[in-house]
């Protein structure tokens, strides 16, 4: 089924139909996607200035993890759950902006970084973690992890200047 007839498909489902024509839903939806949001960023960015060796540096980098990672997987799993809803709202609306496509590429990229990081310097935390001045390939992680969610966030919210309110 070609894409355009899928987003077709789901605009026209009752779901849809209901989310769309709700006066609380989106803005209720939405609210909980950029409170979530802030939780998200708040801790990412101070792991990112860890494996910067900018903040926290004589603190262990898996024991920041440890401690943060809980709070980033349960607010990204939030955004993601709440994205999608807000997607299902008006689907072929959403998915003709060029703001909502960039947004969702960059999303890719951003956790690819996190795959990257994990599967390399993250499997070897003993061998650098304790050491205040980080792995150069480290640095890289955050800095690209800082501007993808900067990016992905100055998307997101130019979506709303792309696609006219109903
Ligand atoms: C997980 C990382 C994500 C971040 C950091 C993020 C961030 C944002 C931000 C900052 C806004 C603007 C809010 C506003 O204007 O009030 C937004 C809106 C939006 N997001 Fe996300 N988002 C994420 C994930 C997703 C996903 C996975 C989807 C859908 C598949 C999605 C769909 C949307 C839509 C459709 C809007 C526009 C709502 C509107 O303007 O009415 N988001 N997002």
């Amino acid at each position: 089924m070609p894409v355009s007839s899928f987003l077709q498909w789901l605009q026209d489902t009752g779901f849809s139909t209901a989310l769309r024509d709700s006066t609380w839903a989106e803005p209720v939806i939405e609210t909980i996607h950029v409170l979530t949001l802030t939780v998200f960023l708040g801790f990412t960015v101070l792991l990112d200035l860890r494996l910067l060796g900018v903040a926290m540096r004589h603190k262990p980098v898996s024991e920041i993890f440890g401690e943060l990672n809980p709070p980033i997987i349960g607010a990204f799993l939030m955004m993601l759950t709440t994205g999608v809803l807000l997607f299902c709202g008006d689907p072929v609306a959403f998915y003709g902006t060029i703001f909502f496509r960039v947004k969702m590429i960059m999303l890719i990229l951003a956790l690819l970084n996190i795959l990257i990081f994990s599967s390399t310097l993250g499997r070897r935390f003993s061998e650098w973690e304790q050491n205040p001045n980080t792995p150069a390939m480290a640095k890289l992680a955050a800095i690209l992890s800082l501007v993808l969610w900067a990016a992905i966030i100055a998307a997101g919210r130019a979506i709303a200047y792309a696609v006219p309110p109903p």
